[in-house]
């Protein structure tokens, strides 16, 4: 064997010795081979000797080194699943976040138990929440929108991917350019990471858009303007859906009470405050 052959065990074990900052150097590695080699996972184990072409060599390598440097893996591979979508996903948008699940869950459950059928998306990024909710084949009509045109480009390519039909996209500034129209149910992932967070710039969370993460001093700027507008947008007993920071839960329940909502909070996986929600009163 000439030295500069590299067979799929060598080639995991060389990115495991590349990538010594991260915490999941074994499933980044194999992530990364298997987008490179286009295959499963098993097949690493079951053809672990199998030589890479100079051509694949090259390009994992390429990527390994992106990876040491902090950049994500769903921006390496352009994909990201959530709700058991695969979706398309690069720079200009927020990578889809397990917890985000919680409030489609709860969307879902309102959708159901309440008969809602126009629902407002506010700041869809990759389309990841509206996406989620439009593929449960419910009767319902989703506004989805963002600041951002790249954002609303990748989550048009990802309606396109999933064939789905009931989302439109809509540019705007929170509320600014939404029209005249009233929702059963508003739905938000806002920014709310305090600007000052040191997280911003030190973990790879740095690789994602600023304006999809932070929201103020407090972390609360883009909550505050969506919580207290949102009854100009809701039917009457119409429902407000946001997720916030573990740490927000009281403000968010205090933003809500002020702007007439009922409150109702429901904690994540780890048992942390994530998403809240309220019919207006
Ligand atoms: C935390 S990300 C959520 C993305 C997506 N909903 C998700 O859960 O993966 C927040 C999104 O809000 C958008 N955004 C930020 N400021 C906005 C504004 N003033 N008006 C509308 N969208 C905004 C960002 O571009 C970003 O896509």
């Amino acid at each position: 064997m000439n030295e500069n052959d590299m067979q799929i065990k060598d080639a995991i074990e060389y990115s495991i010795n590349v990538l010594t900052l991260s915490d999941s150097k074994q499933i980044d590695s194999e992530v990364l081979l298997c987008f490179v080699l286009k295959c499963n996972r098993t097949k690493l184990y079951t053809h672990s000797k199998e030589e890479l072409s100079n051509q694949n060599k090259n390009i994992f390598k390429k990527l390994v080194k992106k990876r040491a440097k902090g950049c994500p893996i769903a921006y390496i591979t352009n994909e990201k699943e959530f709700w058991s979508h695969k979706l398309f996903v690069n720079e200009s948008t927020l990578i889809p976040r397990p917890e985000t699940e919680l409030l489609v869950e709860i969307s879902i459950k309102l959708i159901k138990n309440h008969s809602l059928n126009e629902i407002l998306e506010l700041g869809t990024g990759s389309g990841a929440v509206a996406i989620a909710i439009a593929s449960e084949n419910l009767d319902t009509n989703i506004d989805a929108t963002d600041i951002n045109d790249e954002a609303i480009n990748v989550a048009t390519k990802n309606i396109l991917k999933h064939n789905i039909k009931n989302i439109n996209f809509i540019k705007s500034n929170w509320f600014n350019s939404i029209g005249i129209k009233k929702y059963d149910l508003i739905i938000t992932n806002p920014p709310y990471i305090e600007t000052n967070d040191p997280c911003l710039t030190n973990s790879d969370i740095k690789f994602e858009p600023i304006i999809a993460l932070a929201s103020g001093i407090d972390g609360l700027d883009d909550l505050r303007k969506i919580i207290s507008n949102s009854h100009n947008k809701l039917k009457n007993n119409g429902w407000l859906v946001v997720e916030h920071g573990h740490n927000q839960g009281d403000d968010v329940r205090n933003l809500f009470i002020k702007n007439r909502f009922t409150t109702t909070t429901i904690k994540d996986c780890n048992q942390l405050e994530r998403v809240t929600y309220g019919k207006l009163i």
